[in-house]
């Protein structure tokens, strides 16, 4: 199913600061410093974590949303950047898409979840790039990528339009963005997905990262998260020509894709 920004229920335009908020965090500062911290303290079981949690569907969310971007990956004059890249998994899925051709750039701010995705390329020969930057403060020119993607990242922003010019910044004209994000499905499905989401999956992340708040963090986050509608109001709003959102997995994730 895909939906363009015309097949929703039209919703006013949305206003106001609205981003991350982890428990605790009382601006945009704090809250950007609880996020970093956090995912530094899961940084070493991050990997485990991720496919335990997601059944191993993450490597085809990555894949499918790798696949949507293949003309430019395969275009040997394209940089591509992927933001808030953690461990590099999203950023090794656009390489291998890529074959040798895009130059591929993996940044985030929480330097033990990019030191285990630089240790990871130089095990397995890869010739990416890792830099240690704030989305929300890329250390780019303008229109240096013509893709710019980002895979369970963008829902941490403290600021989502913030995120948003940012990645409209470092775009080329005609660039494009994925936002690969978590979401909720609706129905029965919906709360069937809600009971383990909320309930199972808190428990589970806790044992085995053996750090407490992250994984209740994770439900409370997507459930602050802007619905479909208005997250392709926020990309219209802040400059996108054209914006569409993909559900993946009955809704369990979303891809939203903009141009610039
Ligand atoms: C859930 S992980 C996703 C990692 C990876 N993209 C993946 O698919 O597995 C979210 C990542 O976003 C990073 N992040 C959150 N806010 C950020 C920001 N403002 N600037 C840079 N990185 C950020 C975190 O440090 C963390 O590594």
């Amino acid at each position: 199913m895909k939906s363009s920004l015309q097949d929703v229920e039209p919703t006013d335009r949305p206003t106001g600061v609205v981003g991350a908020a982890p428990a605790g965090a009382t601006d945009q500062q704090t809250a950007a410093r609880a996020v970093q911290e956090m995912f530094g303290a899961i940084a070493p079981r991050y990997d485990l974590l991720n496919h335990v949690l997601s059944m191993n569907v993450d490597r085809l969310w990555w894949w499918r949303t790798t696949r949507k971007f293949d003309a430019i990956l395969k275009n040997p004059a394209e940089r591509v950047l992927d933001l808030c890249c953690g461990t590099g998994e999203m950023a090794f899925a656009l390489e291998r898409q890529a074959q040798g051709n895009a130059k591929i750039v993996g940044a985030d701010f929480a330097h033990p979840m990019l030191f285990r995705a630089a240790a990871k390329s130089a095990k397995r020969g890869k010739v990416l790039s890792w830099i240690e930057a704030d989305a929300l403060q890329l250390p780019f020119a303008g229109e240096s990528f013509g893709l710019v993607t980002s895979a369970f990242g963008f829902r941490n922003l403290a600021d989502y339009d913030a995120g948003l010019w940012e990645i409209l910044r470092v775009l080329r004209p005609g660039g494009e963005c994925g936002i690969l994000e978590c979401s909720e499905p609706e129905g029965v499905f919906g709360k069937v997905y809600g009971f383990y989401f909320r309930q199972v999956l808190p428990k589970i992340g806790t044992a085995l990262s053996g750090v407490q708040g992250p994984y209740s963090y994770l439900p409370a986050s997507v459930e602050r998260f802007p619905k479909p509608p208005e997250m392709l109001e926020r990309m219209r709003a802040a400059g996108f020509r054209e914006a569409t959102w993909t559900p993946y997995t009955f809704g369990i994730a979303s891809l939203y894709w903009g141009k610039k």
